[in-house]
């Protein structure tokens, strides 16, 4: 019973009775130390206090709601306050639990975390697209995003999404002492959390994590545009509270972005094994995600027609991975 009956017409408004804020960025090491230094003001321990780290997926917020164990309600992130009901969707989801495991899960959780696409699903996904002669998606968060939002969760469930934990809302019973345990903890109910998660205690500690999940971005297999760190002690985190807007006790530290605008210098044409023709386009230049990229794949000459990419065009250029750059669109603009 994963997949729903017929697709209605309309998502109906689910309003979150714990608000879901987003995270304040941090877009430099200086900007890591500030919230560092912002946190050992406020909390007991000074500088040793202790953070836990986790990748920052880039993909999708969504709140899903268990009952006595069973899966009842998801929603989207929305405005925070109020998100769309996409309970039928998320029940397709593979790795999403439709019952939680064990005698101790609560009566009521909110499990929280973001529904995202690996570069394999995205890939195929694409590939089958062109295929049929449909838009691809232009990367994994767009197609993660526009296989979520679909009325037909039948449509949805022939997509390749994945859910990550990494909080939760309401709870009927206290969380515990650290974000740390709560989150081993509904790991344990049987909910996927991500295999990065540490426990760190200081600010070299995080800038250690930080640059070795730098190293390891391509090597992941779905995108991730940071990491974010939480102050672990559940007091601390409610004595430190929120802005309207993030809460001061974590943060997200970003890395650079994996798409960059540049300019097509020229187009070649390269001859492969199989005699197959693949237009590549050569392109000034520019930094993406930390690696220089100055060549980027057209696929063919439907989609060099499809994205109308010419010579001497700014064009949105994109890589992730072991993935060939590739020219998502131009900047008509
Ligand atoms: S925590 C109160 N942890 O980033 C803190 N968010 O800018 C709530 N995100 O809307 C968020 N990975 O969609 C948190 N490990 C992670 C995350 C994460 C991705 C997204 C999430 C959120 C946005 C905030």
């Amino acid at each position: 019973q994963r997949v729903g009956a017929e697709p209605r017409s309309e998502f109906t408004q689910v309003r979150h009775r714990v608000p879901m804020i987003s995270l304040d960025n941090a877009m430099d090491d200086g900007e890591l130390a500030d919230f560092h230094r912002r946190v050992t003001e406020s909390v007991k321990g000074g500088a040793d206090v202790v953070y836990t780290a986790e990748p920052k997926l880039d993909g999708l917020a969504v709140s899903i709601r268990y009952e006595d164990g069973f899966l009842v309600q998801a929603a989207t992130r929305g405005d925070g306050s109020t998100g769309e009901d996409i309970t039928q969707n998320v029940r397709t989801i593979q790795n999403v639990p439709l019952r939680l495991l064990g005698p101790d899960c609560p009566v009521v959780i909110e499990v929280r975390g973001e529904v995202y696409m690996t570069h394999a699903g995205f890939e195929r996904l694409n590939s089958d697209a062109r295929r049929r002669g449909d838009e691809p998606f232009a990367n994994p968060r767009n197609a993660a995003a526009g296989s979520l939002r679909q009325l037909d969760p039948r449509i949805t469930a022939g997509r390749p999404l994945t859910f990550c934990c990494y909080g939760w809302g309401e709870t009927s019973e206290p969380p515990g002492d650290s974000q740390f345990a709560m989150i081993r903890r509904i790991a344990a109910w049987g909910v996927p959390i991500s295999r990065d998660l540490r426990q760190v205690m200081g600010l070299d500690a995080c800038r250690a994590y930080f640059d070795d999940l730098g190293r390891r971005r391509d090597a992941l297999g779905y995108d991730i545009d940071g990491v974010v760190f939480k102050v672990d002690r559940l007091a601390d985190q409610a004595a430190l509270g929120a802005t309207a807007h993030h809460p001061r006790w974590a943060v997200a530290r970003k890395f650079p972005p994996q798409e960059a605008l540049t300019v097509v210098e020229a187009v070649e044409f390269q001859v492969g094994r199989t005699g197959a023709v693949t237009p590549v386009a050569r392109l000034r230049p520019v930094q993406v995600g930390g690696v220089t990229v100055s060549n980027a794949t057209l696929h063919n000459m439907d989609e060099v027609r499809r994205k109308d990419v010419r010579v001497g065009d700014t064009v949105y250029v994109r890589r992730a991975g072991d993935v060939i750059p590739e020219v998502v669109r131009v900047l008509a603009e």
